[in-house]
């Protein structure tokens, strides 16, 4: 018999053979900033999620400064959609204002600023590229796409994060923002990024629901996972820098595989439906939020993730100090 539970039978005799560690370093916190003044909106489908205007946005980042996250992942919602989806790469824009805004202020400045680069916040339409017919062009929508990163990277973002699922998006990105001199600003790119239900609540807080048909041409089938593989591949060729597997925890098999394969940073995108049904299911009593969150969080760890994008991350960095 092999005795297992010899190194099992304390804490400080776990802790000593713990094999992955979750650390407040690698968590990323998303955050909604919203055009207009004095707004603190909930998200109904996201508990303890709010829609933040510019000129409330500092309570928020408190809170992030004080459970030392390190990274924000910005998304706007823009006063104004059109069928160009221009707010997303307006100067003046949402998300550039607030970035320009945390970078005059030294309180925020050190924080990493991310800037998700996508149009379907800023369409009518609500798809992630161009649309004509009843079909999300692809090519027409790329120097949509780099002109945003561009004029995130101008603002003074300290990363692009591009979700849209076109085809050479990262490749038109890194072009455009080498020819501004932004040879310095990482991208971070949502490789493996599936056709998936759990991001429902999130476009309720993002206001960014296809007004027709879905994502299922762009964004991948949730069956395959050796095809994301190729998708990985595809972006680290046109320079990424960072790649994103998401969502994360019904994906942990492409985690792992990516993580094995690719000698490159993984971050897991534990997204917002993710989120919504711990948080429901803890409201309910029926589950223990804390040691859900910590064990789902590690078990992206376990699988391969070197970063992890979550709603939880200011309670997680919270449990993190306390400790078990
Ligand atoms: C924008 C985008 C989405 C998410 C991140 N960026 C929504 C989508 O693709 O429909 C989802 C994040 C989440 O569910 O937490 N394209």
């Amino acid at each position: 018999m092999q005795r297992m539970r010899k190194l099992r039978v304390s804490p400080a005799m776990r802790a000593m053979v713990r094999e992955n560690h979750l650390r407040v370093e690698e968590l990323i916190y998303p955050v909604f900033v919203t055009e207009g003044q004095d707004i603190c909106h909930p998200v109904d489908s996201m508990p303890d999620i709010c829609q933040y205007s510019p000129d409330r946005l500092s309570e928020e980042l408190d809170r992030v400064i004080a459970a030392k996250v390190p990274a924000v992942l910005l998304f706007g919602i823009p006063a104004h959609k059109d069928e160009m989806g221009s707010g997303a790469y307006d100067e003046n824009g949402i998300v550039q204002k607030a970035i320009r805004q945390m970078k005059s202020d030294k309180t925020y400045r050190d924080l990493i600023v991310i800037a998700d680069v996508c149009l379907c916040e800023y369409t009518s339409h609500g798809h992630c590229g161009l649309v004509q017919d009843g079909i999300i062009l692809n090519d027409e929508t790329l120097p949509l796409l780099a002109k945003t990163a561009v004029s995130y990277a101008k603002a003074g973002a300290d990363m692009v994060a591009p979700s849209d699922m076109m085809d050479g998006r990262i490749g038109s990105i890194r072009e455009a923002l080498d020819a501004e001199g932004f040879l310095h600003i990482p991208i971070m790119a949502y490789s493996a990024k599936f056709a998936s239900a759990f991001y429902g609540p999130f476009r309720d807080a993002a206001h960014s629901a296809p007004g027709f048909g879905d994502r299922k041409t762009y964004q991948m089938d949730p069956a395959n996972g050796r095809e994301a593989m190729r998708e990985i591949e595809a972006d680290l060729f046109e320079g990424a820098d960072i790649i994103i597997a998401k969502p994360a925890m019904a994906y942990m098999d492409v985690i792992r595989e990516a993580s094995v394969k690719y000698n490159i940073p993984i971050a897991a995108y534990n997204v917002s439906g993710e989120y919504s049904m711990v948080k429901a299911a803890a409201a309910n009593g029926w589950i223990d939020e804390k040691k859900i969150v910590m064990e789902i969080l590690t078990g992206l760890k376990r699988a391969g993730a070197n970063i992890i994008i979550t709603y939880h991350a200011l309670d997680a960095a919270k449990w993190i100090c306390e400790g078990e």
